[in-house]
């Protein structure tokens, strides 16, 4: 079988943390990468097998790639996106996928029909915990939902911030909620689903003059269920981002984040071996192996099933741009909330 050729457009943290672990893959070829800036280029051109453009309409036109994995900040992707349809090309886009909402169920679309894989970066739902987590709920393990909470903490910004960084511009994508609570968001979506209200948005600065530093929402459900989430970017509590969420439903409980769950069964379950109290599981307990690691196994998993969606036309992404377009109705919602509701 010959190899899947990979072009990689934006070369920052992201598109290097992508290239080590797609490069471990035996069937993929990484051929080029777009980005430009003069300083990354030269460094690749140095030391890696790969052509370079500073312009990604080069890296198409000149090296016909089979997929690409976009990573640059969040607001160049939909054009980028609509460049990588005209040439056919199967997609692996960081999240927040598009920071236009009307563009997003469009590309969705596209690229469905077209047969074209197309995957967003929420890497949660790789990780071995929350994927255990949702079997659970599927297996109606803690019964029917009725509150939960999901929050998600880092120390990206913490200090005053000059202003000058995509991070720092709502516009370019930057901000706590496209750069860190769309995570949360998502893990929302995939665990108990797209909320049909969003109320209470707040959003606060702290260190950031142009953004917003932490964001909180309620999101609120048909059936019944609501539950909250709490997402700070500026909390120097923690050393790296950490997502941690908590489902309360009629028959337990369970908290989670990216390394364990704790999971509290209001009677014994002898089919999923839980004992009536509390259960705790670790990841070492339910993870499946990668054969590269690099900050955790989802990041290497998610790629590895973007190349097998690739290998096996009829294997669907498990986190496609339909979902990334959900993700994005839903941090739209909570803007419009705050500009309407949310300030005294
Ligand atoms: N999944 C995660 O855990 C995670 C973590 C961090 C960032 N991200 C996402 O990854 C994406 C990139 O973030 P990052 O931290 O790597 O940012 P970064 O600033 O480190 O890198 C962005 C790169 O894109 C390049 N670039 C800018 N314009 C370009 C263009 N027109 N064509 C090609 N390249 C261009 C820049 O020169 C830079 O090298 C964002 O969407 C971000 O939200 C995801």
């Amino acid at each position: 079988m010959s190899k899947i050729k990979i072009g990689i457009i934006g070369a920052g943290r992201m598109g290097i943390t992508h290239y080590s672990i797609i490069n471990s893959h035996p069937q993929v070829e990484i051929s080029s990468i777009a980005d430009p800036s003069g300083l990354m280029l030269s460094m690749m051109k140095k030391y890696l097998p790969v052509k370079t453009f500073k312009d990604y309409h080069e890296l198409f036109k000149k090296d016909s790639p089979d997929a690409v994995l976009v990573c640059t900040p969040p607001n160049l992707h939909n054009d980028i996106l609509k460049t990588t349809f005209e040439n056919k090309t199967h997609v692996f886009v960081e999240k927040p996928y598009t920071t236009d909402l009307n563009q997003a169920a469009h590309l969705a679309h596209l690229f469905e029909k077209e047969g074209l894989v197309n995957q967003v970066g929420y890497v949660n739902r790789f990780n071995d915990v929350f994927k255990e987590v949702n079997r659970l709920i599927k297996k109606d393990v803690i019964g029917k939902l009725i509150r939960f909470k999901s929050e998600m903490f880092s120390c990206t910004i913490a200090e005053p911030d000059d202003g000058s960084g995509w991070r720092s511009s709502r516009e370019k994508g930057g901000g706590a909620v496209y750069e860190m609570a769309a995570h949360a968001i998502d893990l929302v979506n995939y665990l108990v689903g797209k909320p049909d209200k969003v109320i209470g948005s707040n959003l606060n600065s702290i260190y950031s003059k142009k953004v917003e530093d932490a964001v909180s929402s309620t999101f609120v459900y048909k059936n019944g269920c609501s539950g909250t989430i709490y997402v700070n970017w500026s909390d120097t509590a923690y050393r790296k981002p950490t997502n941690k969420i908590e489902l309360f439903g009629t028959k337990g409980k369970i908290q989670a984040d990216q390394h364990s769950y704790k999971i509290y069964c209001n009677e014994d379950d002898p089919e999923q071996g839980f004992r009536k109290g509390w259960n705790t599981r670790y990841i070492t307990d339910v993870f499946e192996n990668v054969p590269f690691y690099v900050r955790g196994n989802e990041f290497t998993s998610q790629l590895y099933h973007f190349i097998d969606c690739i290998q096996t036309s009829e294997k669907k992404s498990l986190c496609s741009f339909s979902h990334g377009a959900d993700a994005q109705e839903v941090i739209h919602r909570i803007f419009n909330d705050y500009e309407l509701n949310g300030k005294a």
